[in-house]
């Protein structure tokens, strides 16, 4: 199983420090077919020792150059970092990235051999329309992205999950992830959505759910590595 931390704009430097070594003391005792993922924010990357991938929410698909704000991969590869975030819905809302942005970045960071965690999601409105609409909606959403690509992962997050603390049921994402493993030729697919050890074992035994992309449970160190461990 994959267990991937999404911190979001939680944590500083200090407190992600403090976390991982928390998190390294804990997860002593994984199993080694599990792989763990922090995603800390841009001014936390560093370099830090442990049994887990270190990778970043985002960058912007350059080198480096004028583009205020924003850090590419110059500013990665001082801490040898080589797995992105894509697609995020919070990133596809708040900071408008357009599928076809969504796309090119994936596209950049792909030339650059990174592991990319590819994101998707439905809002509700298109949930409540129903099975067709919510796979018509999440297929288009791999519109310019390269299904193939042998270091992608995708998570399945719908958007009415994220950080409501409700999660999609059993049902619901059994259906969808059984649709889109078709749909992705069987590639490593994540669920995200209110994921949190109380629900984490129901949803990793369900078939087609290989892993687990958390926000707001994986904020806590003790919170996250009791799901890695369960
Ligand atoms: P959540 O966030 O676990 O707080 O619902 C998941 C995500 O957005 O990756």
């Amino acid at each position: 199983m994959i267990y991937a931390a999404n911190f979001k704009t939680n944590h500083t430097r200090q407190s992600t420090k403090n976390y991982i070594v928390e998190l390294n003391e804990k997860l002593g005792v994984k199993k080694p077919e599990d792989s763990v993922y922090i995603f800390p924010p841009s001014s936390a990357l560093d370099v830090y020792e442990g049994n887990f991938t270190l990778g970043t929410q985002n960058a912007y698909p350059a080198h480096n150059g004028a583009y205020t704000g924003e850090i590419g991969v110059e500013q990665l590869d001082e801490f040898g970092i080589k797995t992105i975030l894509i697609g995020h819905s919070e990133r596809r809302e708040y900071m408008a990235e357009t599928q076809e942005k969504v796309a090119n970045k994936f596209s950049f960071f792909q030339e650059q051999g990174f592991e990319i965690i590819y994101c998707i999601g439905e809002p509700l409105a298109i949930r409540e329309k129903g099975f067709e609409s919510v796979m018509q909606y999440l297929l288009a959403q791999f519109d310019g992205i390269d299904i193939n690509y042998d270091k992608l992962i995708v998570a399945y997050e719908p958007i009415w999950a994220i950080g409501t603390g409700r999660s999609a049921t059993v049902e619901e994402i059994s259906t969808t992830h059984r649709a889109l493993k078709k749909a992705i030729n069987d590639k490593p697919l994540l669920y995200g959505g209110s994921a949190k050890p109380e629900n984490i074992k129901e949803i990793t035994s369900i078939t087609g759910v290989d892993g687990v992309l958390v926000g707001s449970a994986s904020l806590d160190a003790g919170s996250f590595s009791e799901m890695v461990l369960s």
